[in-house]
Parts: C-alpha cells; sequence; structure tokens
C-alpha cells in the first residue's frame, strides 16, 4: 500500500507551479479574480482589493508573464456561490459588485482563466450548481471537493486535454456519471465520493488510458461492476453504493490494482477467483455484504496482500489456515461472519501478523488458540470480542506476547481469574476484558504495565479492594498521551442527515480509562487517584466501595467522565472539584452523601440525576434538602437502560462501524479535511 500512496503523492506533487514574484497580472485574470473576491461574503485573508497586482496575492500564481496559472485556496471557509449559468463578461461587468449587498449570491465564474492550471477551492462553503461549460483549456488540476456544490456533473471538464486530477467528492452533486468522460484520456485521478450519484458504473472509466485511481465511495451507483478491457487501475473505491449480485470475474484485467475497497453494497455470492488469485491486490476490502462460502484465497498468488477485511459478510467454514502463506498480510479481519473451529495450527508461523480481529466468530478453544497466537512474533492488537462462549479465561503462565499492544477479549463470559501471564505484556496499551465472568481481585500487577493506557474490567465478578498500584500507572500518571489506535486502515467518509461529513475509519482515539465499574469492589477510593492526571475517564460506578470521596481527586486536571455511582461512599462531595474544567461526565448519585453539592465550574451544568439517591445531599439549585427520597425508584430501569449503552466499544468490532467506530467525527458546518490528507 505504501506504493500506493507514494503514486499518489507523486501526482499530487507533480504540479509544481513556480511563483514568479515580480511578473504583473494579466488584466483580463485581474479582472476576474476581482470578482471573485467580491463575490465572497467576507474578505479573502492575503488579497487587497487595492492591490493590482494579483500574482502577489495569497495563493495565486502566475508564470513570468503574469499569467494566472494556479489559484489555490483550500480551507479558507470561503462562502460564495461560484458556478452560473453567466458566462458573458460584460453582463458581469455591470453588475454592482458591493460586497455586503451581494452577500454570498453574487453569480461569479472563474472558468474564465484561460491560463489556468491548478484550481483547489476544496473544503470550503461555495454553493451552486456547475456550469454547462467549462472554458479552462490549460487545467490539470481542479479540486472543489467538499462544499455544497449540487446540480449534475458538469460534462466540460474534460474539454481541456490536459486535465489529470478531478476532484468534485463531498458535495451534493447528481445524475449519472457524464459520457463526455470516456474523453478525458489524461484523467490520473477522479474523485466522486459523497456525492448522490446515479446509475451504473461506466466501463469507459476503466479504460481511460492513464486513469490511476478512481473513488466513488458513497453514491447511489447500481448495477454490476463490469470491465471487459485491460486497466491501469491502481486504486478503485465503490463502497457504499448499491451495487448487487455476484462480483463478476474480471480481475485480471486490472493487473494493477492494488487497492479495491467494495465495503457496505449489497454484494452476494463468493469472491470472484481472479480476485483470490491477485498478484497486485494490496488491501482487499469487502466488508458488510453478503458474501458468502468458503474464504480460499491463493496465498501462492497473493503474495502482496497486506490487509484483508470481510467483516460481516456471510462466510462460514474456519479460519483459512493457509493464509500465513500470504507473505505480506499483516492485518486480518474477519469478524462477524460464522467462522467455527478455532485459530489453525498453521499461525504458528505467522511472522507477518500484526493485527488480527475475530470479533463475533462461533470460536472455541481460546486457551489452544492463544498458545497458537503466542508464537507470531508480530502480532500487536488481538481482538476477539463476543468470539468465544463461556470457556475458562487461560491460565497458563508460561503464555508470552511480547509484543502485544492491545488485547481485547470482552463479551465471551469467560470464567477463572484475570490471568498472571498478563503480567509479561510490557507493551500493553489497551486491555478490555469487560462483559465476562471474571472473579476474584484485580491483580495488583496491573498497575505495573508500564504503557498501560486504556484499562476496561468493567462488567465482571471482581471483587476485594481496586488495587492501589493502579493509581501507580506511568502513562496515565504523567505524560499527554492520547492513544491512536491507528493502522493502515482506510477511512471512510459518508455526509450525515444534517449534510455534515462524517468520517468513519476503525481507528480511535482511546481516552486514558480506567474503568472497573459493575463488579463487586469493596474498599476505598484511594487518595492516590488523584495522581492520574492524564486520565479522562474513571468509571466505578455499580460497586461496594466505601469511605470518602478523596479530595485530591480534583488533581485530575484532564477527567473528563467521572462516575462514582451505586456505591457505598459516604461524607461530603469536596468542593474543591469544581475546579475541573473538562469534566462533563459526572455522577455520584446512590451513595450515602451527605452535605451541600458545591456549585459553580462544571457542576452548574451537572443535573439532578448526577446527585440523586443520596439522601442526605442537599443543593442550592440541584436538590431540596427535604425532597429527594422518591428518586430512588428509578433506579431498576436506569440500570438496564445504562448497561445496554455502556457496551463496550471493541463489542462492535465483529458487527463493523457500529459500535467500534469510535472516530465519527461529526463536523459542523466548517469541516477540516486534514485528516483525510493522508489518505488522498
Ligand atoms: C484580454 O482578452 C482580450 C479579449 O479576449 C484579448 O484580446 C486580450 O489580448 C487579452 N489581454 C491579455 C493581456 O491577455
Ligand atoms: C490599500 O493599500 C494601502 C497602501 O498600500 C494599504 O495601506 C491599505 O491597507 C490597502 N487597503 C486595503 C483594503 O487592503
Ligand atoms: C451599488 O449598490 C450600493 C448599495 O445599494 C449603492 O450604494 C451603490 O451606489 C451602487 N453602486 C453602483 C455603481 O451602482
Ligand atoms: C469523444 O471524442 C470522440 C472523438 O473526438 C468524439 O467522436 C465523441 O463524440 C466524443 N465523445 C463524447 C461523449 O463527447
Ligand atoms: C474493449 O472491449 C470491447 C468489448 O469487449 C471491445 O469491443 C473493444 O475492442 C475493447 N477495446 C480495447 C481498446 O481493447
Ligand atoms: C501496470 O504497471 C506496469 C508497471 O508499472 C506498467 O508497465 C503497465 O503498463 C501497467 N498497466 C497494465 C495494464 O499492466
Ligand atoms: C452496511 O451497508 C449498508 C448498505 O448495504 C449500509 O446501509 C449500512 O450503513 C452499512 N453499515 C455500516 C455499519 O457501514
Ligand atoms: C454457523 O455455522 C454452523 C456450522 O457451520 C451452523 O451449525 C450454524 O447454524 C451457523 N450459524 C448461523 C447463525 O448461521
Ligand atoms: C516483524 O516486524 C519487524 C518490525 O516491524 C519487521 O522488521 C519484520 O520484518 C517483521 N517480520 C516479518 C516476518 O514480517
Ligand atoms: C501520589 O499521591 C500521594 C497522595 O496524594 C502523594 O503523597 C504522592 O506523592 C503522589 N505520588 C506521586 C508519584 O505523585
Ligand atoms: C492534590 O490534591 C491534594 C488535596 O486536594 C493537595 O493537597 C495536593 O497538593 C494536590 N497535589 C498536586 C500534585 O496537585
Ligand atoms: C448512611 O449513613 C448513615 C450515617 O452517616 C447511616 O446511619 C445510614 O445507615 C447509611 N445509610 C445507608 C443506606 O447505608
Amino acid at each position: 500500500m505504501n506504493a500506493l500512496w507514494l503514486c499518489v503523492t507523486v501526482i499530487v506533487t507533480g504540479f509544481s507551479v513556480q511563483a514568479q514574484l515580480n511578473s504583473n497580472c494579466n488584466s483580463n485574470d485581474s479582472i476576474v479574480l476581482k470578482r471573485f473576491m467580491d463575490g465572497m461574503e467576507s474578505a479573502i485573508d492575503g488579497w487587497t482589493s487595492n492591490s493590482s497586482n494579483c500574482c502577489d496575492w495569497d495563493g495565486i500564481t502566475c508564470d513570468s508573464s503574469g499569467k494566472v496559472i494556479g489559484l489555490e485556496l483550500p480551507k479558507r471557509k470561503l462562502i460564495g456561490n461560484l458556478f452560473v449559468s453567466l458566462t458573458n463578461l460584460d453582463q458581469l461587468r455591470t453588475l454592482n459588485l458591493s460586497r455586503n449587498l451581494l452577500k454570498g449570491t453574487l453569480p461569479v465564474s472563474i472558468f474564465q482563466l484561460p491560463y489556468l492550471q491548478v484550481l483547489d477551492l476544496s473544503a470550503n462553503e461555495f454553493s451552486g450548481s456547475l456550469p454547462a461549460t467549462v472554458n479552462l483549456p490549460s487545467i490539470q488540476l481542479l479540486d472543489i471537493s467538499d462544499n455544497n456544490l449540487e446540480g449534475p456533473i458538469a460534462s466540460g471538464f474534460c474539454i481541456s486535454s490536459g486535465i489529470r486530477v478531478l476532484k468534485l467528492g463531498v458535495n451534493y452533486l447528481t445524475g449519472e456519471i457524464p459520457l463526455e468522460f470516456e474523453n478525458c484520456s489524461s484523467l490520473e485521478h477522479l474523485s466522486l465520493d459523497a456525492n448522490f450519484v446515479s446509475g451504473i458504473i461506466p466501463e469507459y472509466l476503466f479504460r481511460l488510458p492513464r486513469l490511476l485511481r478512481l473513488s466513488l465511495q458513497d453514491n447511489e451507483l447500481i448495477g454490476q461492476l463490469r470491465n471487459s478491457n485491460l486497466s491501469n487501475l491502481v486504486y478503485l473505491d465503490v463502497s457504499l453504493n448499491y451495487l448487487s449480485g455476484k462480483l463478476p470475474d474480471i480481475f485480471d484485467n486490472f493487473p494493477n490494482l492494488t487497492y479495491f475497497a467494495a465495503h457496505s453494497n449489497n454484494l452476494n455470492g463468493g469472491i470472484p477467483l481472479s480476485l483470490l488469485n491477485s498478484r497486485s491486490i494490496s488491501s482487499l476490502i469487502l466488508r458488510n455484504n453478503s458474501f458468502s462460502g468458503l474464504i480460499e484465497l491463493n496465498c501462492q498468488a497473493m503474495v502482496n496482500l497486506v490487509l484483508l477485511d470481510l467483516v460481516d459478510n456471510k462466510f462460514t467454514g474456519s479460519i483459512p489456515g493457509n493464509l500465513p502463506s500470504c507473505l505480506s498480510l499483516k492485518t486480518i479481519d474477519l469478524g462477524g461472519n460464522n467462522l467455527t473451529g478455532q485459530i489453525p495450527e498453521s499461525f504458528k508461523g505467522f511472522n507477518s501478523l500484526f493485527y488480527l480481529s475475530l470479533s463475533m466468530c462461533n470460536l472455541n478453544n481460546l486457551s489452544g488458540s492463544l498458545q497458537i497466537l503466542q508464537n507470531c512474533p508480530n502480532l500487536t492488537t488481538l481482538v476477539l470480542s463476543r468470539s468465544f462462549d463461556s470457556e475458562e479465561m487461560p491460565s497458563d503462565a508460561n503464555l508470552q506476547f511480547k509484543r502485544l499492544k492491545t488485547l481485547v477479549i470482552p463479551n465471551c463470559k469467560l470464567t477463572g481469574m484475570i490471568p498472571v501471564w498478563l503480567n509479561g505484556l510490557t507493551k500493553l496499551q489497551i486491555l478490555d476484558l469487560s462483559w465476562n465472568e471474571l472473579t476474584g481481585r484485580i491483580p495488583p500487577f496491573l498497575g505495573h504495565l508500564q504503557s498501560l493506557l486504556y484499562l476496561d474490567l468493567s462488567n465482571n465478578y471482581l471483587n476485594g479492594e481496586i488495587p492501589k498500584s493502579l493509581t501507580q500507572l506511568p502513562d496515565l500518571q504523567f505524560h499527554e498521551n492520547q492513544l491512536e489506535f491507528s493502522l493502515e486502515f482506510p477511512v471512510f467518509m459518508r455526509r450525515g442527515m444534517n449534510g455534515n461529513v462524517l468520517r468513519y475509519s476503525y481507528g480511535t482515539r482511546f481516552p486514558p480509562t480506567l474503568d472497573l465499574s459493575n463488579n463487586f469492589l469493596t474498599g476505598p477510593i484511594w487518595p492516590e487517584f488523584g495522581n492520574l492526571t492524564n486520565l479522562h475517564v474513571l468509571n466505578l460506578k455499580y460497586n461496594e466501595l466505601s469511605g470518602t470521596i478523596p479530595s485530591n481527586l480534583a488533581n485530575l486536571t484532564s477527567i473528563e467522565t467521572l462516575d462514582l455511582s451505586h456505591n457505598d461512599l459516604t461524607g461530603e462531595i469536596s468542593l474543591s472539584l469544581v475546579r475541573l474544567g473538562m469534566l462533563s461526565k459526572f455522577s455520584v448519585a446512590y451513595n450515602n452523601l451527605t452535605g451541600i453539592i458545591p456549585s459553580g465550574g462544571q457542576f452548574s451544568t451537572f443535573s439532578v440525576s448526577s446527585f440523586e439517591g443520596n439522601p442526605g445531599l442537599c443543593g442550592e439549585f440541584v436538590l431540596s434538602c427535604v425532597n429527594n427520597q422518591e428518586s430512588v425508584h428509578a433506579r431498576v430501569f436506569e440500570d438496564v437502560e445504562e448497561s445496554i449503552i455502556s457496551l463496550p466499544v471493541w463489542t462492535g468490532f465483529g458487527i463493523g462501524f457500529l459500535f467500534a467506530v469510535i472516530l465519527l467525527l461529526v463536523l459542523p458546518r466548517v469541516r477540516d479535511t486534514h485528516s483525510m490528507d493522508k489518505f488522498e
């Protein structure tokens, strides 16, 4: 996949338009740019209306004779109406260009710049529809993605013979892919992601001799993928459309395809032979379809396969034992299929394996599986949510996972104790054993795992005191660490109901967390918890903790969620907790607290539910000191609801994005595509 990114980078950076600072702006171009500027709702930074030389303006590139060859103003929050059917310059000249009067509706056409090679107005707020005709004879790169453009895709973009990159993604474009694109012979990269483009995927796109990258993700395309001619395509993404039927056996015609994503369509049947034998494919992403049958990759052929994502399909059989002979395979996610049996013995020699997720499969023999997987020297992430059922937590003290950073085995009804072999997982950052039936105490050695930042042992039957060592976890104490759970996974984009761009990926930011809720823990909340200044979530609800709430918790400067509800805590709520400026979720409900609820700070945002069920507690604004007894009755219903909502994020790893995809950025109208850029 690296080769692919490299290739794409070359395409984009291939346009090195040279700024010539001293040249005087071509007068015709200057007029067009001034109109463009006047059509904006607010001023463009770095452009001055009284500087006659537009070559000096920010984002403008001129050639040596002053011709404007580059206009690049991405991510400027520019608001205006770019495209209109007005093509007559004289008509434009007669318009009153007073900015205030014409707020946001001025018809300006910048498609009158005959020398323009690069036009980048991505990630702004331009609206209107695309012009029927475009007069940009020199254009090579045109990026107007991530705006509010609507209407059909203009057919005129390909009239210029030189266009190499055309990005129209993340708008509201409708209609079919225009037939005129069959003549876009120099096109290397076409992206129409996240629009409402309909119809079939025209076969002529695959015949475009230079086209390397085609991204049609999240549209309304129907029918089947067809291609009867050899294609140069390297990157093809048709995910999140309405493609149906079987995937035809056409991949021999894509000898250079390294990235193929068709997730979230209505595809069924088996994976076609030509795909199972592809020598070029590096990433194969078919999740969330109805593919069925056995998973039968030909690893002798698939020498370049790095990422295999077949999550949420109807594949059956056992986990293919030949996967280790796919010599480049690093990342495997087969969750949400009806795979049965256990991890094959052959995985013992799976040296390249880096990430393995088998959530929501019907596996058995966790103990034997771990015995095998411990021999994968590069295994860093192991996700087995809901993969096993009611087995015993393997307790063999000799199990070794030297490189493991993420171990996730929730929702398996595992019995037994928290195992001693975790002691040796010195690289561990994320440990999730929630929603099992583990008993016994929390072993103190967990507090000595030097890198642990995310510990979820909630919803088990653990008892005893919370080991004090947990308050000494170094990464929770000192570092400003946020876990970036980033793999070589793609980012998925969709437009939300309200027009915002939603970005999905498997990755997430894990807030530093201690979740020990829903157990039978007793004893005090150690004052030393106050040392965990990097902790973002502390959840101790539904235990039997007693004693007071230590005032030291006021030192938890990063804390966002602090839930101590449903314990046996006594005493008063320390006034100093009001200092916690990041605190957005707080509850001490259903304890035996007394005194006055502090007011001010974030406390003014908490409601009665954060404090109810403490007969001795009263507060000026929240509860009256006499009348707070009856709220206790709500308890039973609340329990049920909470336990559903608080299903651990990992549960979803098998069922696709439902819970697991935590990086779901609901960006406001002003969007930042930065995170996307590194994938482009
Ligand atoms: C401006 O456009 C007019 C009409 O197309 C043309 O005759 C003239 O040469 C252009 N001027 C420059 C400086 O390019
Ligand atoms: C116009 O130019 C003058 C002198 O160069 C400068 O001081 C002034 O700020 C400019 N006005 C605007 C609106 O840019
Ligand atoms: C443009 O409109 C403004 C506001 O109505 C007006 O004050 C100004 O005189 C007009 N200018 C021209 C050239 O018509
Ligand atoms: C593509 O170009 C050919 C040759 O110039 C022309 O005959 C054909 O009509 C063009 N196709 C479209 C859809 O414009
Ligand atoms: C593409 O395929 C069609 C139909 O199979 C065939 O008629 C045509 O000659 C092929 N074109 C090229 C350039 O191979
Ligand atoms: C595939 O890539 C190779 C090497 O980069 C290149 O020579 C070839 O033309 C490309 N296209 C096809 C269809 O093989
Ligand atoms: C799965 O695909 C369907 C369409 O087939 C889509 O509606 C749904 O949102 C997808 N689910 C996820 C979690 O992406
Ligand atoms: C899963 O597969 C097993 C055996 O292949 C079968 O008995 C079982 O019914 C399947 N379960 C589902 C939910 O399809
Ligand atoms: C294991 O990982 C190391 C470091 O990332 C890498 O150099 C090595 O090639 C990997 N081993 C295999 C067999 O892929
Ligand atoms: C942890 O907290 C305790 C009590 O609040 C304090 O005495 C101790 O110095 C702290 N330790 C570290 C390493 O900060
Ligand atoms: C932590 O809190 C306690 C009690 O509120 C206080 O005495 C102590 O100085 C604080 N320590 C730090 C490191 O802020
Ligand atoms: C709450 O604490 C008081 C003493 O402070 C005690 O008398 C009472 O029994 C406690 N209530 C519960 C439900 O534990």
